[in-house]
């Protein structure tokens, strides 16, 4: 009997709800960067996806809300992140945003995936990423199993810029993960996590 059952039945992440006060200027950031459009819309709410299914982010913009001027050091949801299926298509992304006039706030080979991560129109962050094996499997033992994670979960901040210019120079993405952990890509200025300060 389905009512019975003391088994965790694992649903499948479907969408995320973000309240907003700028709805039409979080629509187009969503649109430009991740392709996603909405499905539906009216003044106070839409939903907007980038793939089938009916809505991968809801937007509220109901009367009455307004922007948080603490939101860094308060609680809540600090970042969303959408997957590449490669680091070409990563990379690409980073060259076609820019040219848009969009660029990462942060830059993070992360050990398990390397990740650009950008503000949206409200200052959540959205991390853009390539998982670093190729395989979620392999990467999530990694995590489990590595000394190198353990000692260093966060990883190493890099230029993007820089590592672009190197792939473009004929890098491989396999040679780039080393380097960036390794420091030789450092980034221009002190990252910004939208964080209260670490340490
Ligand atoms: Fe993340």
């Amino acid at each position: 009997m389905a009512g019975n059952s003391e088994q965790v039945i694992t649903p499948t992440m479907h969408h995320i709800n973000l309240k907003t006060t700028k709805l039409q200027e979080m629509i187009d950031w969503y649109g430009l960067v991740i392709g996603a459009k909405p499905n539906f819309q009216n003044p106070v709410l839409a939903f907007i996806t980038h793939d089938r299914a009916n809505h991968r982010i809801a937007l509220l913009a109901v009367p009455g809300l307004h922007d948080d001027p603490q939101k860094f050091v308060h609680t809540g949801i600090h970042h969303t992140a959408f997957e590449y299926a490669s680091f070409a298509d990563l990379m690409s992304t980073y060259a076609r945003l820019k040219r848009a006039g969009i660029e990462p706030q942060f830059c993070l080979n992360h050990g398990l995936t390397t990740s650009l991560y950008y503000p949206d129109p409200d200052q959540n962050m959205v991390e853009l990423q390539v998982d670093n094996f190729g395989d979620w499997e392999a990467s999530a033992e990694w995590m489990r199993t590595s000394d190198d994670f353990r000692n260093d979960p966060i990883g190493s901040f890099f230029d993007a810029d820089a590592v672009l210019a190197a792939y473009e120079g004929g890098a491989t993405f396999e040679q780039l993960q080393i380097d960036t952990r390794g420091g030789k890509f450092p980034p221009k200025k002190q990252p910004d996590l939208n964080l209260p300060p670490l340490g």
